[in-house]
């Protein structure tokens, strides 16, 4: 699943449907089944009223009835069958006594407690028997974003019509059909759906006949692969599809309503791509015919992996933006990572959201040629002078942000008390994979992933299973004379809150280490320290003047207080940052390293002066180190050669000035380290070349080169004709283009003005662009300057980071160029 961030400002609407379930609150306890049955095989039959289509809707409206056909297998002898089910209205549960077994069902019973219902048989059935049940039940269709529920999308005409939708993950299957609801009870599904004739229905596989009986249609759909519930999916509603193939014969669609139908290529020329790159990257190819995606307007999650039926929000599936890639990348990464293999419970779900998350810039580097960098935003563009292993480097920022209160190990809940996935387990399950992946060596990684992925296909995993495979094909971790274990390596990394920070001072010879942890951190951490909070840590480093590649490991066990390493030339410590560990140096250290930096800026990779400039910087930012060595560092890098390192300086510099700005009655010396530049920029008006018989399109098209430009002007641009013009603009032409490029021009600017736009509703803003308008705000939430930074609920933007592209880029770019 991909996590959608909180707004505090929300310019969806929500609609309620009075007709819908609306469940009382209620705590739920998620008891576990008991184990003594398990499923083979479903078979859903279930038929969905929903109005708006071909049929005169009637008392039925908003309903939904089924019946499932559950085939068991017994493991213990029991005389009760416990499925989980909530909120559903059972009809009949009996006994399929086509084999007269004379085995039946004597009375049933529901505990909404547990969220279960219990069938109780006239006898009890033992470990050689199979057996079957069904279960005849119906439900509303809900309101609230899980389960089966409603969610409605505009026609180009103004027309609104309603779809169904599920979201399962994590425990909301129970509230569609009775089944056993937990991760480790894998079973085939046959689906059969009956659905208003007129609306397109889906489920998880190819369809496999389709009969229109006047008002209703049912369609069949072959069986899917074993799996968990959480991964069932339907949608019924109105949406159209464009259609390609992958190599392999998958047949790839990409669904939405029809108002934006034609911005789905971009999705699908990516998912292609991808789906063949992961393909050919494991050796394992996807299992089933066809591979769906479809948009959903109220979407509680930014997008959900259902196995073959993958549901995102449209700003997360339409359009160029470079979050569209990633998160299609991460879905699809799921498809390996989740379903084919799927942690055992929901307490090891970072397994599957940390590969997701780690899989995202492999996905990333197979799109990269064909991805179409005209469309996308300022963020991207700067992001084209990333390499990819900076996506780690900002999940690494990510997960340091948020790693404050539980380990990786722990299950949280949400306000109900039904289980929840938070955006933490993403970065930092990624960040831990990728030392792991350093650690053994990226081929030999891939390989042990491949045989992990089908030694346990169709099958449940824990951590403990991904260090035995690694092992299978790497010795044990060398550590001088010692040896590491994989397992016991990753255990205080996964069972410790926070992680460690490495202070770096000059010795005779080299440097010596000490490692604290300094983390922030929250008043329960105490609960969670298992290795005494100090952790067996890789140390990578790179001496100055030694090759860039040339980066040497050495183990800081957690059992010394310190680590010598011998050095002649200054060292950078957390090398190509591979490592998930903060580092501080001593003063003097700072001043070799930035001497070094500003002789000879190529004498250390690029990842590793960033490791050192957004360190020195969050740490002088704390007031634990002095501000003067994080301007000494930034200004070292003023003039690197990479773009992206010195829009790094120049933001990290800015920022330390600003700190140092604050302490400037005490600190007289720190202030002559500062150069004042003027920052005056001239007047402009961006638009007072437009001739009024141009559209805004040609305006623009003719007197910016790029989206960049346009922005960068905007951002500068304080003057009353250039709003006017938008607003003329926007009431006047109607194109999706031109609107949805005032829309992205507009977010260049300051907070107020984008605001005022968007609030007003004359201009009619259609449900795409409120979703494009809900990210923009994102950006200014989590990139802009100085914005709202700290607001941030536990679920986060996974694209916030610590060093602000978007806002440095833009500054960065208009000091460097022309
Ligand atoms: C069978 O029951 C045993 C003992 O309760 C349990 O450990 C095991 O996981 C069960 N197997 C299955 C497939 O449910
Ligand atoms: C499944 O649904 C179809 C269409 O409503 C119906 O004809 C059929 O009898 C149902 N099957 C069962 C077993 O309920
Ligand atoms: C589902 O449809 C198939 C094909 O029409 C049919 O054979 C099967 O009996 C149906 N299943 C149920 C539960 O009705
Ligand atoms: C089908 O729906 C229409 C209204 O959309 C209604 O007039 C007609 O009676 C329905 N047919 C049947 C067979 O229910
Ligand atoms: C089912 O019950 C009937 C009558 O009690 C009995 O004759 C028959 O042998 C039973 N069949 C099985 C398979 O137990
Ligand atoms: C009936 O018995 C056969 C043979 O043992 C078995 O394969 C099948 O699954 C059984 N069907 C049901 C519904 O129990
Ligand atoms: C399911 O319930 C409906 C409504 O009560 C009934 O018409 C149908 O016959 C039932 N089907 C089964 C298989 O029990
Ligand atoms: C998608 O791929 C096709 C064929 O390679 C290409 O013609 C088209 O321009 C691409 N569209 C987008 C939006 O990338
Ligand atoms: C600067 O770097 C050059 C090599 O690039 C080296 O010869 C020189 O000694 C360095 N100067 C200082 C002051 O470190
Ligand atoms: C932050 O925003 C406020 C209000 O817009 C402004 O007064 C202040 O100068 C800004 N601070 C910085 C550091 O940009
Ligand atoms: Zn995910």
């Amino acid at each position: 699943m991909r996590l959608l961030l909180i707004l505090t400002f929300s310019v969806l609407t929500t609609w309620t449907l009075a007709e819908t379930a609306n469940v009382p609150w209620r705590k739920i306890t998620n008891t576990r089944l008991p184990t003594n049955l398990y499923p083979l095989e479903y078979t859903l039959n279930l038929t969905t009223f929903l109005p708006g289509y071909a049929w005169e809707a009637n008392e039925r409206d908003l309903s939904f009835e089924g019946t499932v056909f559950i085939k068991l297998g017994v493991n213990e002898t029991t005389n009760k069958v416990v499925l989980h089910s909530d909120s559903l209205e059972i009809y009949n549960a009996v006994v399929n006594d086509i084999n007269s077994s004379n085995l039946t069902v004597t009375t049933w019973e529901a505990s909404p407690e547990d969220q279960f219902i219990t069938l109780y048989l006239n006898r009890e059935v033992n470990s050689d028997e199979q057996f079957e049940i069904i279960v005849n039940f119906s439900g509303k269709l809900r309101d609230d974003r899980k389960g089966f529920y409603i969610t409605k999308s505009t026609r180009a005409d103004g027309q609104e019509m309603l779809n169904a939708v599920t979201q399962f993950e994590t425990t909301a299957a129970r509230y569609m059909v009775p089944c056993f609801d937990e991760p480790e009870f894998k079973a085939t599904w046959q689906v059969n759906l009956t659905y208003p004739t007129g609306s397109v229905a889906l489920s998880n596989t190819i369809e496999d006949g389709t009969v229109t009986s006047g008002n209703f249609t049912t369609t069949h759909y072959k069986r899917t692969v074993k799996m968990s519930s959480y991964l069932l999916a339907i949608f019924i509603g109105d949406i159209q599809y464009k259609e390609t193939t992958t190599d392999s014969g998958v047949r790839l669609r990409v669904y939405t309503d029809p108002a934006t139908i034609d911005q789905v290529d971009n999705a699908l020329n990516v998912s292609k791509i991808v789906v063949e790159g992961f393909e050919n990257l494991f050796g394992i190819k996807y299992p089933m015919e066809k591979l769906d995606f479809v948009t959903a307007y109220d979407f509680a999650a930014g997008a959900m992996e259902n196995w073959g039926l993958l549901v995102h929000k449209p700003n997360f599936l339409l359009g160029w933006g470079q979050e569209v890639a990633e998160v299609v990348i991460h879905e699809l990464a799921h498809q390996w990572f989740g379903n084919f293999v799927t942690m055992k419970y929901w307490n090891q779900i970072w397994l599957n959201e940390g590969f997701a998350s780690y899989m995202e810039s492999i996905g990333y580097s197979f799109i990269k040629p064909n991805f179409d960098f005209d469309h996308v935003s300022v963020y991207v563009e700067v992001f084209l002078h990333v390499q990819q292993f900076q996506f780690h480097l900002m999940q690494q920022s990510e997960a340091k942000e948020l790693d404050k209160s539980i380990p990786l190990n722990e299950m949280t809940y949400t306000e109900d008390g039904s289980i929840d996935i938070i955006t933490f387990y993403y970065p930092k399950g990624s960040s831990l994979i990728r030392m792991l992946e350093i650690l053994v060596g990226k081929e030999i990684f891939i390989n042990a992933l491949s045989s992990y992925l089908l030694k346990h296909q169709y099958s449940n995993t824990e951590d403990k299973d991904l260090y035995d495979a690694l092992k299978e094909f790497h010795q044990p971790l060398l550590c001088g004379p010692e040896e590491v274990d994989i397992e016991e390596f990753a255990r205080c990394w996964t069972h410790q809150n926070g992680y460690p920070t490495v202070y770096v001072e000059s010795t005779e010879t080299g440097v010596s280490l000490t490692q604290r942890k300094e983390s922030p951190i929250e008043a329960d951490f105490r609960k969670y320290e298992e290795c005494g909070n100090r952790w067996d840590i890789p140390i990578w480093y790179q001496e100055a003047g030694s090759d860039n590649e040339n980066i040497q490991l050495k183990w800081f066990k957690k059992e010394d207080n310190e680590l010598k390493l011998t050095v002649q030339e200054p060292v950078i410590i957390n090398a190509n940052s591979y490592g998930y560990y903060d580092v501080v140096y001593s003063n003097g250290l700072y001043e070799s390293i930035a001497a070094q930096l500003k002789n000879n800026s190529e004498t250390y990779s690029d990842n590793s002066k960033l490791r050192v400039l957004i360190d020195v910087n969050k740490y002088a930012i704390l007031d634990k180190v002095p501000v003067h060595n994080a301007i000494l560092i930034a200004e070292s890098l003023l003039n690197d050669k990479s773009i992206f390192i010195r829009a790094n300086a120049e933001r990290a510099l800015l920022k330390a000035k600003a700190k140092l700005e604050k302490q400037k009655e005490t600190i007289e010396t720190d202030i002559q380290v500062i150069e004042n530049r003027p920052t005056e920029s001239p007047n402009v008006n961006m638009f007072s070349g437009c001739d009024s018989s141009e559209t805004f399109l040609e305006c623009y098209k003719r007197t910016f080169d790029t989206n960049l430009d346009a922005c960068l002007t905007f951002e500068k641009d304080k003057s009353v004709d250039t709003t006017d013009r938008l607003a003329a603009w926007l009431k006047s032409d109607k194109s999706d283009e031109s609107r949805q490029t005032i829309l992205r021009l507009l977010s260049c600017g300051d907070i107020e003005t984008f605001r005022m736009f968007v609030s007003d509703t004359s201009y009619n803003w259609t449900p795409f662009e409120k979703e494009l308008i809900v990210g923009y705000f994102k950006e200014y939430l989590f990139e802009k300057k100085n914005g709202s930074k700290e607001k941030k609920g536990k679920k986060a933007s996974k694209s916030r980071i610590y060093f602000d592209e978007k806002s440095m880029s833009a500054r960065q770019l208009l000091s460097t160029q022309h």
